[in-house]
């Protein structure tokens, strides 16, 4: 019977029986390792050890799940002790056994917290993992130390570089937990003491165990990660970390600490971290919080790629799907297209076979939009033009229930102007997907001047049951991403104008991180869509603007498309990509044409034109309020645009270069042309007041 409690502190309680104690961490909603754990933990240990009559000790957690880590937010703040390392090696070396009870998940340093335990015991449903690379960082409370000691090498090398969630069976089997049973977190400790007790539950130190060495494996492993990832710098870390697991451990536990700190303090560890409170920062506001609307049935406007997609992604969440098109030809094409995504998620694993046909049930196709009558939820994914969506949005008004939000997934158009035309411009609302919307994760929630707070809040729960990051963005012509890109891509057509080559621009920022440069996304979205939208703009563009499409242009004329017809700016010759020789052909009679003598640009100058436009417009659009704070441009672009999540996002990387730097960069660039290049005002304001984009997300 356990018969006396006592609180250690706010997070930290201790519950001692004759002949054991049960410490239970307690610090919601994760369990994450504060400071303030670290200390309960510490002190419980030292009350615990120093009583004879306790000979044993069960650690658990309350809540939903073990220690989820490390407390993320303490990172980049001068450490408190005390310190992880430190309180792992003291419960390692306690000569009272001490065992872990794992539920829910034990990730990062709460798995080392467990790693230094005498035993593991886990309770079903159990994940475990070291995830600290998805932050740029390593384990760094012994998790590269202690885990080969009970894994091996290999396998603890494959937790650590891929950060992934171990289920707790596959965990039994490698090793990592000693026991797997059912029951509430408390009973199972109790029990798991008692065991210890009676010599049912053995217990021993992991420091006490030696590791083989594989040079050869780990020289495989870094050989690849050289390959794909050079320009990342935590994996090699954990490499160079886990290579020491077979030495000593207090040196080993040297070297990972050393590796640690220096992943610590690298740009790209904030960057991740920022990507990681970011993520969820997006959803954190009031808007999204609401009360939202049901939504159960989905009605979809058109079956092309895009309404495909979100068909994919919506039925992929159980919601039920009543597709429009019109005419049959068109429709069965969505249904063959849909189909083909939904066979895509079984082989990825996304979805079981079992499943497949129930969800294909769920989707009904429909030439009449009559048949929306029932439907909670209607997303207009037709072709990008004003006239057809004020036509679609007329009817709709005409035909659905009251209540049912009519979403619109334009990429530019005024979703003002859309809703003018219903009764129920309280109910219209801007929901633009990006392709594969079935597998691109953002999702803008586009609010007009009269959307109704439930419609947004409607907006942010369906992005949370599709499993997307649903930003907030105001409307303007391409809101919150499409407004920068049209922005920025100009900067890359500049870039070839004066004198660089598209293949030069990619790479450059390719190596910067981008996972391929502007021109292979434009070969590979197909050439002739910018194309047409240049066409349909030509008659609006102002005079002042230096046009950016003379090269693209004249590409199109051949009716090269890009991938699709085999060449764009590139060639495509199977699985062989080369660069096109008559793209230099056009490139230097258009230079010729327009009297432009071509300079050479450097790797630096090509990422620095091209980050500084893109970073330019971000600030006009914090500035036009379309974007609310600067992680929700930053979240846009990781999600939405492949921006390189350990760069944080453009205006993340802004606060790195810093206010003044930039604007000295555009006052430079101005000189050449001081139409395009112009400082935005908040941006002076910043480098007046000292003040980064971070402190405007407070
Ligand atoms: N530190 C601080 N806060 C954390 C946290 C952590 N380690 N993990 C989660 N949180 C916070 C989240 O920010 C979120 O806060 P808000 O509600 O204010 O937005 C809240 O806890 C709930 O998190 P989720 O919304 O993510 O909840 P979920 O149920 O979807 O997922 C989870 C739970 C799987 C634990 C997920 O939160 C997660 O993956 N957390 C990070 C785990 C991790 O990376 N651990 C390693 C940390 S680094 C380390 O430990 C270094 C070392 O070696 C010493």
């Amino acid at each position: 019977m356990v018969d006396k409690k006592n609180d250690i502190n706010q997070v930290v309680s201790i519950e001692v029986a004759d002949d054991y104690a049960l410490i239970c961490l307690n610090n919601p909603p994760v369990n994450a390792a504060s400071q303030l754990l670290r200390q309960g933990l510490q002190d419980a240990m030292a009350f615990c050890t120093a009583q004879s009559d306790i000979k044993a000790i069960a650690i658990y957690g309350a809540g939903r799940t073990f220690v989820a880590g490390a407390d993320i937010k303490e990172f980049g703040k001068p450490p408190q002790a005390p310190f992880l390392p430190e309180l792992v090696n003291t419960i390692e070396q306690s000569s009272t056994p001490v065992i872990s009870i794992l539920h829910g998940t034990a990730l990062g340093g709460g798995l080392e917290i467990a790693l230094g335990t005498h035993a593991r015991v886990g309770i079903k449903g159990l994940r475990l993992g070291l995830p600290e690379i998805h932050l740029g960082l390593l384990p760094g409370a012994g998790g590269t130390q202690r885990t080969p000691r009970l894994v091996g090498i290999p396998a603890a090398l494959e937790m650590i570089l891929s950060g992934r969630h171990v289920p707790a069976a596959e965990a039994l089997e490698l090793g990592l937990i000693d026991q797997l049973c059912e029951g509430e977190a408390r009973d199972v400790a109790i029990n798991a003491a008692k065991d210890v007790l009676a010599g049912r539950l053995k217990t021993r130190r992991t420091d006490q165990i030696t590791v083989k060495p594989n040079h050869a494996h780990l020289d495989e492993v870094e050989a690849k990660l050289m390959a794909t990832q050079a320009h990342l710098f935590s994996p090699h870390k954990c490499v160079e970390a886990v290579r020491a697991s077979s030495l000593p451990i207090n040196e080993g536990l040297k070297v990972e600490r050393h590796a640690f700190m220096e992943c610590m303090d690298t740009p790209q560890r904030a960057g991740l971290i920022h990507a990681f409170f970011g993520e969820r920062a997006v959803s954190n506001i009031p808007e999204a919080k609401g009360a939202a609307r049901e939504i159960a049935k989905i009605g979809i406007i058109g079956g092309g790629t895009m309404g495909s997609g979100i068909a994919t992604a919506c039925l992929l969440a159980g919601l039920s799907v009543k597709l429009l098109e019109t005419a049959q030809e068109n429709l069965d094409r969505g249904r063959t297209t849909i189909t083909k995504n939904l066979e895509g998620a079984v082989k990825r694993g996304k979805l079981s076979q079992d499943k497949f046909d129930m969800v294909l049930s769920n989707l009904d196709g429909s030439l009449e939009i009559s048949n929306f009558s029932d439907v909670d939820l209607v997303i207009e994914a037709a072709f990008e033009d004003m006239a057809i969506k004020k036509e679609i949005f007329t009817k709709l008004d005409a035909v659905c229930k009251k209540g049912a939000v009519l979403a619109s997934n334009t990429s530019y158009l005024d979703i003002n102007e859309i809703a003018a035309v219903t009764k129920r411009p309280e109910d219209v609302i801007g929901l633009h997907f990006f392709s594969p919307a079935h597998v691109m994760k953002l999702l803008e929630i586009v609010v007009a001047d009269k959307t109704a707070p439930d419609v947004v809040a409607t907006g942010f729960a369906l992005a949370k049951k599709l499993r997307k990051i649903g930003v907030k963005a105001g409307v303007c012509d391409g809101f919150i991403g499409n407004r920068i890109l049209s922005y920025y891509s100009k900067t890359a057509s500049y870039l070839v104008l004066e004198g660089a080559s598209p293949e030069q621009v990619d790479q450059a920022l390719e190596r910067f991180g981008f996972a391929m440069g502007p021109h292979k996304v434009g070969d590979l979205a197909g050439l002739d869509i910018g194309w047409m939208t240049r066409k349909r703009k030509a008659a609006t563009r102002s005079k002042q603007d230096r046009y950016a499409g003379d090269v693209a242009d004249k590409i199109c004329e051949n009716g090269w498309f890009g991938r699709k017809t085999g060449q764009g700016y590139y060639v495509y010759d199977g699985s062989d990509i080369r660069p096109n020789p008559e793209v230099r052909t056009i490139i230097e009679a258009t230079r010729t044409k327009l009297g432009i003598t071509p300079k050479s640009f450097t790797e630096n100058e090509i990422v620095d034109r091209y980050m500084t436009a893109m970073i330019s417009e971000a600030v006009r659009v914090l500035e036009d309020k379309i974007a609310a704070r600067p992680v929700d441009v930053d979240m846009v672009f990781l999600f939405g645009y492949g921006f390189p999540r350990h760069r944080g996002g453009p205006l993340h990387y802004a606060d790195e270069i810093g206010a003044e730097k930039l604007i000295e960069r555009i006052e430079t660039y101005a000189k050449d042309d001081d139409h395009y290049w112009k400082v935005p005002n908040l941006l002076r304001d910043m480098a007046a007041q000292g003040k980064k984009f971070a402190d405007l997300n407070r």
